[in-house]
């Protein structure tokens, strides 16, 4: 055996050559097929009936209730390749091997054997089926805790298959146990391997210098079920759980110094170089990791979103997003990346393929949203990091960031990201009030307790709210300064304003202020905020509505040079994004009080 791989696929390879990606998930599957193994298929990155966990993080995870006990319809022995995404190592991603999405490689002992042929059989693997040198390999056991033994069993293993006592090394449990997160279910102490980057240097604990000690593969002894309140009971069955890393492993047996090299990323590289006009390694790396974990997602049915997963899929993409700014990326270049992933995946996984339309459209959609946001959100926080800084500060102000992710789009990890690249931190706390706060009164006003007039917060009301803005000003224009506002109010669909006027406004004066506004929406203005005094804010030319209520430092929001207002928003960035707006209704309301209501038509 030692030295030839992959009967089943026909090609003879002698150990130590370059094995692609392919041969490599091939030669695993075999591997352990003949050692009496039955393949699974990859589960979808959505779990299945587990709320505990955002996406499908191991291959474990789809197999819990048969390591619990259940009998698998398969037998004792599996093996598989399974899609997992993890955002724990998200701020590493970028270095040679840190990823979200990744493809793990796994076996699985239910009940049957334990560490002595789990043991081998990476070894076995590991050093006969892909060449790697024993020499380099070093691996760390269990050193016991909370009453839990240490695991010379597993040393006395690696011994007997030829590791050397210096190359093992004895870890607690925050290094050398594995359960899911939420530290509930399965669990027990595990085996990792790593493989030495720099074997001609002194050795050193492996745990003290990740970027030498390249972390490969992983067996767990599952014995242990966590209970909710901490105990942990034995297992009816002792199982072994395994996770070997396809990236990584892929990047050593192809001789290249990180996993972007490898043949799963380099036609990706390829695209993001081809398409941008300046070079940026980490930009390139994140945008490759990022694009291709989200392409993943959506293709399993978990498109961006608000909160949950949908939330952590919209935030790799932002992030995508504006790497690609940064790199002068070409518009449309990050479609072509999905669209390698499509390409170089289909084969392996059919639901790229099946599902390409969608992610194509809802990664375009996203980026129209967020796009036209960034280099405005991007100028905002340049002016509240510059005035900070002034100010001696090196903390962005809680609602600062809360204004960046309300009014930008920006993600709080965007904001934290942008504030350390400065050498500044963001008030966290701050941030979590001022949403709560606004979370606080979206219902309020939801439940028809606020008197702002804003009945829900979606991008539709703002668009509507910003409309009104430009509503009142338009009414002014045409009507004469007697308009003041009498009333406000929005949903999803239409906006409804009252405001002070002696008679009936005529159809000419109605298409008038359509055309007025109409004509601002096309002018392209942004729309600013400003913080200020409600008297310098009168004095600037602002348009009051409650005088006498206002707090000593008020919000203005400025549309371009059309219109000034004081309100509290929220509002679109840019009066390009509203549509067309149409005057549906104009009627009275009470003496001296009229009402329009008005739509924004795409
Ligand atoms: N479930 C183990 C891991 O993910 C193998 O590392």
């Amino acid at each position: 055996m030692a030295g030839v791989i992959g009967g089943r696929m026909g090609s003879k390879k002698r150990a130590g050559d370059k094995m692609t990606s392919n041969e490599i998930r091939e030669a695993y599957i075999n591997f352990f097929v003949e050692r009496g193994h039955k393949r699974i298929a990859s589960a979808s990155l959505a779990p299945e009936n587990d709320p505990s966990v955002l996406f499908v993080c191991a291959g474990m995870q789809p197999l819990v209730p048969y390591l619990m006990g259940e009998p698998h319809p398969l037998g004792k022995r599996l093996v598989d390749c399974q899609k997992s995404l993890r955002t724990d190592d998200i701020d590493e991603v970028g270095d040679d091997i840190h990823l979200t999405f990744f493809e793990m490689l796994g076996n699985w002992s239910l009940g049957d054997y334990w560490k002595k042929e789990a043991v081998a059989y990476s070894y076995e693997f590991l050093t006969a089926v892909l060449g790697l040198d024993p020499k380099r390999l070093v691996v760390t056991c269990f050193a016991g805790e909370g009453g839990i033994p240490r695991d010379d069993e597993t040393k006395e293993e690696w011994l007997s298959v030829g590791i050397p006592e210096e190359r093992i090394f004895f870890l607690g449990k925050k290094h050398n146990w594995w359960g899911l997160p939420g530290n509930v279910g399965p669990c027990g102490p595990d085996t990792e391997m790593f493989y030495d980057m720099k074997p001609d240097e002194p050795l050193v604990h492996p745990e003290e210098d990740p970027e030498r000690y390249w972390e490969i593969w992983n067996d767990v002894f599952m014995q242990y079920d966590m209970r909710e309140d901490g105990t942990c009971e034995p297992l009816g069955n002792r199982n072994i759980d395994t996770g070997l890393g396809l990236e990584r492993v892929s990047a050593l047996m192809q001789g290249v110094p990180h996993v972007y090299e490898s043949d799963l990323f380099a036609p990706i590289m390829g695209v993001i170089r081809a398409n941008s006009s300046m070079r940026g390694e980490f930009a390139e790396r994140v945008i490759a990791d990022h694009y291709r974990a989200a392409t993943f997602a959506i293709a399993d049915g978990i498109s961006p979103g608000n909160t949950g997963a949908p939330y952590v899929v919209r935030r790799l993409i932002r992030r995508g997003i504006r790497y690609a700014a940064s790199i002068g990326m070409a518009e449309g270049g990050l479609i072509k990346v999905a669209e390698k992933v499509i390409d170089g995946y289909s084969h392996l996984y059919p639901e790229l393929i099946e599902n390409a339309e969608a992610i194509v459209g809802t990664l375009r959609d996203e980026e129209a949203r967020f796009s036209r946001t960034l280099r405005r959100g991007e100028k905002e926080f340049a002016s509240v990091a510059a005035a900070c800084a002034e100010s001696g500060g090196a903390t962005i102000p809680g609602d600062a960031a809360f204004r960046l992710y309300d009014t930008y789009g920006f993600p709080i990890e965007l904001t934290r990201e942008l504030a350390a690249e400065q050498g500044m931190g963001v008030d966290e706390a701050g941030f979590a009030e001022s949403y709560k706060s606004h979370q606080e009164l979206s219902r309020r006003s939801a439940e028809g307790q606020f008197t702002s007039g804003l009945a829900e917060k979606t991008d539709a009301t703002a668009r509507l709210h910003t409309a009104t803005h430009l509503l009142q000003r338009a009414l002014r224009k045409v009507l004469g300064e007697g308009v003041s506002q009498k009333g406000s109010n929005i949903t999803a669909e239409r906006l409804r304003f009252d405001f002070s006027h002696p008679s009936k406004v005529g159809p000419e004066e109605l298409r008038a202020v359509e055309g007025i506004v109409n004509g601002a929406i096309g002018m392209a203005y942004d729309v600013t905020m400003e913080l200020m005094s409600p008297e310098d804010a009168k004095a600037g030319g602002a348009i009051g509505l409650f005088d006498g209520k206002y707090d000593d430092i008020v919000k203005v929001y400025a549309v371009g040079d059309f219109t000034k207002e004081i309100c509290a928003g929220p509002h679109v960035a840019n009066t390009s994004e509203l549509g067309r707006f149409r005057i549906v209704k104009e009627e009275a309301v009470a003496a001296g009080i009229r009402r329009i209501k008005a739509v924004l038509e795409a």
